[in-house]
């Protein structure tokens, strides 16, 4: 600490949004430590150290957060609708253990910032219940409704981190990350999220096929491009706004629409969407940078069609390299939820 340099430790630096983040910190002149249960999965590590630590235990976050001024806490069990829909308890225990060490931890270590990435699942899920769906403004959270298992674990920690600003003194700053995507993202296996999910069956699509939807694909949601996310994070952790702040874009795209952008981008227009039941989650959620413009002068920026070419064409070559069976899903959707529960 000694020679200048910040030292920042990015846990689910294994993750795709870790470990993106790490090679950013890392280009903006940190150090940085990065902890997982694994390696990245797609291309090496940028970090300056990487442990292989399972942050569900105690001594593990005390060891991760040792001589560390800058927390990016990132881990987490997760993924898109398919596995978040199916796991609620597993969710909760695991990241509530996650989450409670590393925050813990970091203040007994005295981390000078600890950055969160909370979630647009904290929103409530009544005012998500349309397609045509308002911007979700922070001060809507509550009263609480947030997304079953998931969305209530972080939404208590997003508590938990103001609670450990105003008893010890700890800078702690919240991010709702909505829907973020990029290359180096999962694409197949179950926790795949809208976005590679559907990249992946358009790169697989036969000319003149089918590709399938979970749901009616008149559901809607907003996506954030991986780059602008992290930029948004480094300049979050470094600004005196504690947040719970959204990161995302106010793009509202209905499911069809960006399916049929990838078959545009892969050149299969031709390509045919069949709709089957799947979990679906809520039926429409975008993004209200009111405060994030307000509070970083700054909000995300890449245009959809951009990341998400950027996205197709990692994941085409990314299949390629290691051949079709790795794409094909495990995952096998459950019966249709409701869009709302009663
Ligand atoms: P990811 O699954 O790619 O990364 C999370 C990483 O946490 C994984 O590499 C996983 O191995 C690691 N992890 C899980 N359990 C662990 C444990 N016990 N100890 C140590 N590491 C553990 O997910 P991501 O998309 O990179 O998301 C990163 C963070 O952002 C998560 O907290 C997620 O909830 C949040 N978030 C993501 C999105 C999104 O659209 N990707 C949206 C909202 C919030
Ligand atoms: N995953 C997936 N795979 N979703 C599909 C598919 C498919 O093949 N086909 C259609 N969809 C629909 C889903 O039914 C859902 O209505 C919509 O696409 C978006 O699904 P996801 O991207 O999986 O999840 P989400 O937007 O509901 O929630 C994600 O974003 C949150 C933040 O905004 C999750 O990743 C959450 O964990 C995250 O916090």
């Amino acid at each position: 600490m000694s020679t200048g340099i910040k030292r920042a430790l990015v846990t689910g630096a294994g993750g795709f949004i870790g470990h993106h983040l790490v090679a950013h910190l890392r280009r903006n002149g940190y150090w940085v430590r990065g902890v997982d249960l694994h390696l990245p999965e797609f291309r090496p590590t940028e970090a300056d150290e990487f442990l292989l630590l399972d942050l569900r235990e105690k001594r593990n976050a005390e060891r991760a957060t040792s001589d560390i001024d800058e927390v990016y806490a990132l881990a987490a069990d997760m993924g898109g609708m398919g596995f978040i829909s199916a796991n609620h308890a597993t969710i909760m225990y695991n990241n509530s253990l996650i989450d409670f060490n590393t925050l813990e931890a970091a203040r007994r270590n005295g981390a000078s910032r600890f950055f969160y990435a909370s979630s647009a699942c904290v929103y409530p899920s009544h005012l998500q219940s349309s397609a045509d769906v308002t911007g979700l403004r922070e001060e809507v959270s509550h009263p609480a409704d947030p997304e079953d298992g998931y969305g209530w674990e972080k939404l208590h920690i997003e508590h938990a981190c103001a609670y450990y600003r105003e008893e010890f003194g700890l800078e702690t700053r919240v991010a709702r990350l909505h829907n973020v995507y990029g290359p180096y993202s999962t694409y197949a296996g179950g926790r795949e999220k809208a976005p590679a999910a559907l990249a992946r069956k358009a790169a697989l699509a036969a000319p003149g096929g089918e590709m399938e939807i979970w749901g009616d694909g008149r559901q809607t949601r907003s996506f954030c491009y991986v780059d602008d996310c992290v930029e948004g994070i480094r300049r979050l952790t470094a600004s005196d706004f504690p947040g719970p702040v959204n990161i995302g874009t106010e793009h509202l795209i209905a499911i069809d629409d960006l399916a049929r952008m990838l078959l545009s981008i892969a050149g299969k227009e031709d390509v045919r969407l069949v709709h089957r039941p799947g979990p679906q989650g809520v039926r429409g959620r975008n993004s209200d940078n009111t405060l994030l413009r307000e509070k970083l002068r700054w909000e995300p920026a890449t245009p959809l069609w951009e990341g998400m070419s950027a996205m197709y064409h990692w994941i085409e070559r990314d299949i390629a390299r290691r051949g079709r069976d790795v794409a094909v899903s495990s995952i096998v959707p459950r019966a249709e939820e409701p869009h709302v529960r009663p």
